[in-house]
């Protein structure tokens, strides 16, 4: 009889052990005397995923944000996680307390884009590959890009005239993937080119299915892709090794890299920053020139404006026979501020994420260590405190710069986007080519948004364009 006392005693004791470690776990303001920020957790597990994905995951964050204020916490794909939706809160930490955030993206993603690309990193050698990045999309080696982005940017075009409807997404993917080869390689071979192209078309689908390596799913063939395209790469860089081509591209930044101990770069490490910045080269830019062709047709007199803008550029360089130059791409006031417009608008890169490294306290609430951490740009870009009549495409409101942090479409602080003038410069070429010799028509009257996982016009926006004549 006293055993049988003895043993429910120690289950008690072990279940009531149970329970308070794992409410200490899921609830760790209990260790501190700050409290967590307000929100909710949703259901155990699952938390509020549901409630994320049903709907259009910025009215999510919206209503959060009207709920809760500037800080929240919620529970989504499995994570616990704080939104912060003020701009000194995303300067915080983004940019103060940085290092106490480190990046951080699910394992299926790592494995297929490289566990050695730079936005996967913090610390020496997160600034060391950062430095060089940097160099080859700085503003002076971009200025070099201006004749051959354009030509890509012609031929993209041309291949669109003639009315049949096209998905205006997929065609603007395969021009960003250019220039992301453009900016890479420099020159390229054309077969060497199209063999990425197969590979990363393939790596590309592969990257927002299911992640499991049974052969034939989607995320099985990236992973095979992802291997042939370390020996396509392998391939190049022996060629520019050989014939001595160490030129000041991307590649031939890597190749030429030595730490401060004479190290140079594995080839792993080479090939994992490449398809990176590859990545985050295309869809970004792709999403943001389909949201561009969609403002333009919805705003006819501003269409006028951009057209009369460019035009006049064009004339110019008709009557000189000359192409398209540098500074002429740094003249172009309307269509820049179209371009500025469209990054706030569409806030193609809602929010980013990161992960505390430790308890970090936040105007007196408490950030666990291991907990998400997520600034929310679109919101601190549809905020109508910061952006008047935030739902209007108005692109004079960047006739005075915003208020510091409230822009911020390329991200801030230490991993900020390295690639926003190469950007920004690739689409101030396409609606230069665009707008003064196309017109077009959108095909279909729905006004919503698909998300891939980047916000984009629905179906990609189809649509007709058709070659003006010179006359
Ligand atoms: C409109 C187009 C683009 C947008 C909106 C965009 C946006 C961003 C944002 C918000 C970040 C920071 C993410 C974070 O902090 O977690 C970022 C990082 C990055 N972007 Fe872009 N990007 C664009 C185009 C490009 C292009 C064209 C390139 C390269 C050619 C590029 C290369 C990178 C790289 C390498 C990083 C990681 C930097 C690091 O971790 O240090 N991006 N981008």
């Amino acid at each position: 009889m006293g055993e049988i006392f003895l043993y429910i005693f120690f289950f008690f004791l072990a279940l009531s052990s149970y329970i308070y470690f794992r409410r200490d776990k899921r609830d760790p303001s209990k260790k501190t005397k700050l409290k967590l920020p307000p929100g909710s957790m949703g259901w155990p597990f699952i938390g509020e995923t549901l409630q994320l994905y049903s709907q259009d995951p910025n009215v999510f964050f919206v209503s959060k944000q009207k709920r809760y204020g500037e800080i929240f916490k919620t529970h989504i794909l499995g994570c616990p996680c704080v939104m912060l939706a003020s701009p000194e809160a995303a300067r915080f930490v983004l940019v103060t307390q940085a290092h106490l955030f480190k990046p951080t993206y699910p394992k299926s993603k790592e494995r297929l884009i490289g566990p050695s690309a730079l936005f996967f990193h913090q610390g020496d050698y997160h600034l060391r590959l950062r430095k060089l990045v940097q160099g080859s999309l700085s503003l002076d080696s971009i200025r070099n890009l201006v004749a051959h982005i354009e030509a890509a940017a012609a031929s993209a075009l041309d291949s669109w005239d003639g009315g049949r409807v096209i998905n205006t997404f997929h065609e603007m993917k395969k021009f960003s993937f250019e220039v992301g080869i453009l900016a890479i390689f420099g020159q390229l071979k054309e077969h060497y080119i199209q063999e990425l192209k197969k590979n990363y078309y393939i790596l590309d689908k592969g990257y927002n299915s299911f992640p499991t390596n049974i052969p034939g799913t989607p995320y099985g063939k990236a992973v095979q892709a992802r291997k042939r395209l370390n020996q396509i790469l392998s391939e190049i860089i022996r060629e520019k090794r050989e014939k001595k081509l160490l030129e000041k591209d991307l590649l031939g930044c890597l190749l030429n890299s030595q730490g401060e101990k004479g190290q140079v770069l594995t080839e792993d490490q080479i090939a994992d920053n490449i398809i990176g910045v590859l990545f985050a080269a295309q869809d970004t830019t792709a999403s943001v020139m389909t949201w561009i062709v969609k403002y333009l047709h919805d705003n006819p007199k501003l269409l006028e404006a951009v057209k009369a803008e460019q035009k006049a550029v064009r004339k110019i360089n008709e009557e000189s026979n000359q192409s398209l130059s540098w500074s002429q791409t740094r003249k172009m006031p309307i269509t820049y501020k179209v371009v500025l417009e469209s990054l706030r608008m569409a806030s193609i890169i809602s929010f980013t994420f990161r992960e505390a490294v430790a308890d970090v306290e936040y105007k007196g609430y408490l950030i666990p260590k291991g907990w998400k951490v997520m600034p929310l740009f679109r919101n601190i870009h549809h905020n109508p405190e910061f952006f008047t009549d935030p739902q209007k495409f108005d692109p004079s409101r960047f006739e005075v710069s915003p208020k510091p942090n409230t822009f911020m479409p390329f991200g801030s602080g230490v991993h900020a986007c390295p690639g926003n003038e190469l950007a920004k410069l690739e689409m101030l070429v396409l609606v230069h080519h665009l707008v003064s010799k196309f017109r077009w028509e959108v095909v279909g009257s729905q006004n919503g948004i698909q998300y891939g996982p980047f916000p984009v016009p629905l179906q990609g926006l189809p649509a007709r364009f058709w070659k003006e004549s010179t006359s």
